[in-house]
């Protein structure tokens, strides 16, 4: 029997992928350049395994597809899907689809997509979310590409994706890179989402003075009310992990200089290009780059050891977790709609209608951020009319409750000097964002000082310039 799909690139998120579909009763092709690891997947995974189909060279990988092909590359973003593809396409036939399921730049997609105009063949690119264990037992998948090709790959993602409810999280959500776009933001939210925990927990290490294990027990109770999410979930996990060696709390051995791979700093790149303040997802990347500089910033550290800050004002009592949790939740929201007005904004300028609430709907489970709160962004969109999350009726009666608790913990994080860059971000543009007059009047006069850049009047329709005096 031929295989239904067939993966291209068996790392650790493609092996799992490749086993989730089998698993599923789907038969699936795999090659990998190192021909022995899918050998390896048929038979290390007793079962499972009689779907895996491994094949020795690539030839034989496409002629072991039925038609029309379906191709999933799941290898690093970057030049090597472009030469993938470059070795697949002449194998193919007119219908086929290829599809990159990796965490590629959008522009990339975009591109891919017009280079395979005209040959008959699809290109789609698809967003998988979820880690190793979303790839095995069910990711959030947000897919892009030539509409009509979604339902040759509907059955297959329908039932490998997380189920929400038993609602698959998986939608086709636009053209070319519409599915690569939304994994971007959703992975620039993570940044933002992880960084304002590490803040907290920033807080409460070095405001509070608290421990690992006390801290532990609070992310877990937090994971019972609003915050309640996969993100906040896994932080108590690691806070409460013990190294086995030393007995210590691991994460205290944890050095902290933080990796990244670029959808964060694309997602801001993005929304930067559509002029859109994605302040939290920037303070976010910003941090992790920060991080990176460690042996500067112990220099650094040495030159302000003795500036002037005051004891933190932080209480560990029920009241001051009670404030941290809401300013959180706060800040969280904020961020959210950040990540949202990027994809509303790139939806108009791409022209792709993307669907947000059906993008809060498949987040809600598999993804790295799924959230009780996603379901609340959803039923958001549902009602509909939404110019911005923080116009939304479901939203401005928390922000207008919770801002003042993320007033004060960013006010008192500020005179400890505890740095806290995504949750004053999410303060400042709440600040900006619900201010009716701003202060670039003062920008655009400066602007047409120096420029004549002109400017328009409150009291006057027109463009004007103004014969400043001479400076
Ligand atoms: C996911 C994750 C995953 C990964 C990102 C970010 O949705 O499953 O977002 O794709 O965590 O690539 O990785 P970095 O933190 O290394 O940039």
């Amino acid at each position: 029997r031929p295989a239904d799909i067939g993966v291209y690139g068996l790392g650790t998120m493609g092996a799992n992928l490749a086993l989730n579909i089998a698993e599923k009763g789907f038969r699936v092709a795999v090659f990998n350049r190192t021909v022995e690891k899918g050998f390896a997947l048929r038979d290390d995974n007793p079962g499972i395994g009689d779907n895996v189909v491994p094949a020795s060279t690539l030839k034989e990988f496409v002629a072991s597809l039925k038609s029309p092909r379906l191709v999933l590359f799941m290898v690093p973003a970057g030049k090597i899907v472009d030469a993938e593809i470059a070795e697949v396409a002449p194998l193919l036939s007119p219908g086929d689809v290829m599809i990159d399921a990796g965490n590629a730049d959008f522009n990339d997609t975009v591109r891919r997509s017009r280079d395979v105009e005209g040959t008959g063949l699809n290109f789609v690119g698809m967003g998988v979310s979820g880690g190793e264990l979303g790839a095995r037992h069910g990711p959030s998948i947000m897919v892009g590409g030539a509409k009509d090709t979604y339902p040759q790959l509907e059955p297959i993602l329908t039932k490998i994706a997380a189920k929400y409810e038993g609602a698959p999280c998986v939608a086709w959500l636009g053209p070319d890179g519409a599915g690569h776009f939304v994994k971007t933001i959703h992975n620039g939210i993570e940044y933002a989402d992880m960084q304002m925990i590490a803040e907290i927990y920033g807080i409460m290490r070095d405001g509070m003075g608290m421990q690992a294990d006390a801290m532990a027990a609070i992310f877990g109770e937090w994971n019972k009310g609003g915050l309640s999410s996969y993100l906040i979930e896994i932080t108590a996990v690691n806070l409460a992990e013990k190294d086995p060696e030393t007995g210590k709390p691991l994460v205290d051995l944890i050095v902290d200089e933080a990796g990244q791979k670029g959808t964060g700093r694309w997602a801001v790149i993005e929304a930067q290009k559509l002029g859109v303040g994605a302040t939290t997802i920037e303070a976010a990347v910003s941090a992790r780059g920060v991080s990176s500089r460690r042996s500067e910033r112990a220099e650094a550290s040495r030159f302000y050891a003795g500036i002037a800050t005051e004891a933190a004002d932080f209480s560990a009592e029920a009241a001051g977790i009670a404030e941290l949790e809401q300013a959180l939740e706060t800040a969280k929201i904020i961020a959210y709609a950040q990540g949202y007005a990027t994809m509303a904004s790139a939806s108009e300028e791409f022209g792709w209608n993307l669907p947000l609430g059906t993008i809060a709907e498949i987040w809600r489970a598999g993804c790295i951020i799924r959230s009780q709160f996603l379901d609340d962004i959803a039923g958001a969109y549902e009602t509909g009319g939404v110019v911005n999350l923080l116009q939304s009726p479901a939203f401005i009666g928390r922000v207008e409750a919770g801002q003042t608790a993320l007033r004060k913990v960013v006010a008192k994080a500020s005179m400890a000097g505890i740095p806290v860059p995504a949750l004053s971000a999410a303060l400042a543009y709440f600040d900006d964002y619900r201010r009716a007059r701003g202060t670039t009047n003062l920008t655009q006069a400066q602007r047409d000082l120096f420029g004549a850049h002109t400017f328009h009047r409150l009291d006057r329709d027109g463009v004007f310039h103004h014969r400043w005096p001479a400076v």
